[in-house]
């Protein structure tokens, strides 16, 4: 089902998973704290990207870099250079726009002046989107439209970059009477900078890596020289990138601080075409394997125009959010731009011996490109459902079990007769293995609602016929099937459930 962002966002604060940062303090825009149960979902989605592209390949190694580096790398990789934004400021909302994600909506309109005189008048707005843009104006234009009568021609929504120099004033100077409301587009660095020692000076200034993938290419030749790798092989890190994003929106989907699980895939380069295709359809698969089997998953291929000039191939996967449709990940054919870069930048000689063919060449790279935060908000918006049981409404997330936060709640039907006992020994025997919950606290009913929402897969519940014949009820959430299994086998009853 579709969920509403609004809704979804209450509920990420209300269970738990995703809470506005510093929020005591008001908050501070583009960045998010993951709570109790959020915490376990992210971690679940991370670890499941690590076990199914590291430990279980031959041919992938992991890393952990620094997140400051030596900033020499961020001048080689063009960060320093060209990792900027277009940015307008609109001096009447004192609000600051990515100028390449900016929609203008002008609507000429019937109007008269001060002294009753027929007139024209632009209507216009500015927004993140057509809709944004044309949500002000549309509304007082219904309003012009009765006092004066709807114009001729119907209202344009243009992006801003189509507008053309000469007409931005135009378009949108009028909305305010006030000519040039916003200033030209410039660039804006979008890496955070800080200071590494005492001194602030500018011989000082170090970078919050935006990627994780810079630090994969400066220790390229260090695991070549472990002897451990043969091409082709990967290496792959998962940990936190910082963009100062212009426009930080939609929940976590563009966040200033978030992590990414990122793959450098190195390859001989006459294979590469053939690993670019192997991984846009492996990584497309992961996310299906997880649970994203809707429609809403989508792999884009960039066209001639939208390629980076070093890159032959890339490809998007997309998802259909509530707020639009849009990257998860990218998978790039990035030839050998990153390591001739380095190369050129370290004075280090990065090329790779190869032992078969008796050739030294550098090697060609495929980046399949993920974000955790991205990750999980989908699976969140995907995972949400709302549905009736015994004619009554809940709100239930239908998580894939391997990246459900709590895995088993068990419970006590009622607090006496030794059944909480038997239910907190089951409990303590489940937490060596998986991430179960243990409650007592109010009706079954209610019980069995909070993990839905939780979107914990299985429910046991010790009753009056457990003491009799040492049995507990197993219920799942999407079903709310209920069966019996001896609690002796309990374990071993939920191993196999998760693993389908
Ligand atoms: N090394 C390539 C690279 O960083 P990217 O498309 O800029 O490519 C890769 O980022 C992924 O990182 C994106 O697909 C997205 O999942 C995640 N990501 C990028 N910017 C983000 C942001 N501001 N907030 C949350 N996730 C972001």
């Amino acid at each position: 089902m579709d969920v509403g962002m609004d809704k979804l966002v209450s509920l990420c604060k209300r269970r738990g998973i995703i809470f506005p940062s510093s929020e005591i303090y008001g908050g501070i825009n583009g960045f998010w704290d993951y709570g109790p149960l959020g915490v376990e979902l992210k971690r679940n989605i991370k670890e499941a990207w690590w076990r199914d592209n590291v430990q279980m390949r031959d041919d992938m190694v992991g890393l952990d870099c620094s997140i400051i580096m030596n900033p020499r790398v961020w001048e080689a990789s063009g960060h320093v250079g060209g990792f900027s934004d277009p940015m307008v400021d609109c001096r009447v909302t004192k609000e600051r726009y990515r100028a390449d994600q900016l929609y203008v909506f002008a609507y000429l309109f019937p109007a008269v002046n001060q002294k009753g005189e027929p007139t024209e008048a632009w209507l216009a707005g500015l927004g993140s989107s057509p809709e944004e843009a044309g949500e002000g104006p549309e509304k007082k234009a219904a309003k012009l439209a009765k006092r004066f009568g709807k114009p001729a021609d119907p209202p344009t929504v243009i992006p801003f970059m189509q507008v053309a120099e000469a007409d931005r004033a135009k378009v949108i100077g009028p909305s305010t009477d006030e000519a040039g409301t916003l200033t030209e587009p410039r660039s804006f660095n979008l890496m955070f900078k800080t200071f590494v020692g005492a001194l602030e000076s500018d011989s000082n200034v170090a970078y919050l890596r935006p990627e994780t993938a810079q630090g994969i290419f400066a220790n390229f030749k260090n695991v070549v020289d472990t002897g451990r790798v043969k091409l082709p092989f990967g290496i792959a890190q998962v940990g936190k990138s910082f963009r100062n994003e212009i426009n930080p929106r939609n929940f976590t989907f563009r966040s200033r601080e978030f992590e990414q699980m990122e793959i450098e895939f190195f390859c001989r380069p006459d294979e590469a075409k053939e690993w670019y295709a192997y991984w846009r359809k492996a990584r497309f698969q992961w996310y299906v394997d997880l649970g994203l089997r809707s429609d809403r998953l989508r792999l884009r291929d960039h066209d001639a125009e939208e390629l980076a000039f070093y890159s032959t191939a890339t490809a998007d996967i997309e998802y259909s959010f509530p707020f639009g449709v849009s990257e998860l990940e990218g998978i790039a054919h990035r030839g050998d731009y990153d390591l001739t870069q380095h190369q050129k930048f370290s004075g280090k000689d990065l090329s790779y011996f190869d032992e078969e063919r008796k050739e030294r060449f550098l090697p060609h790279v495929i980046e399949p490109s993920a974000g955790a935060d991205r990750a999980t908000l989908a699976f969140l918006c995907e995972a949400y459902t709302e549905d009736q049981v015994g004619g009554e409404a809940r709100t239930v997330l239908k998580f894939h079990p391997r990246i459900a936060p709590v895995k088993a709640a068990v419970f006590p039907l009622v607090k006496r007769d030794g059944m909480p006992e038997k239910a907190r020994a089951i409990h303590d025997d489940l937490r060596r293995q998986f991430a179960v919950f243990y409650d007592e606290k109010g009706a079954i009913g209610r019980r069995y609602r909070r993990q839905d929402e939780a979107g914990t897969p299985y429910c046991i519940t010790v009753d009056s016929q457990s003491l009799a014949d040492d049995t507990v009820t197993l219920r799942d959430r999407d079903s709310c099937r209920q069966w019996r299994v001896p609690s002796a086998g309990i374990t071993s009853a939920i191993r196999d459930l998760l693993d389908g």
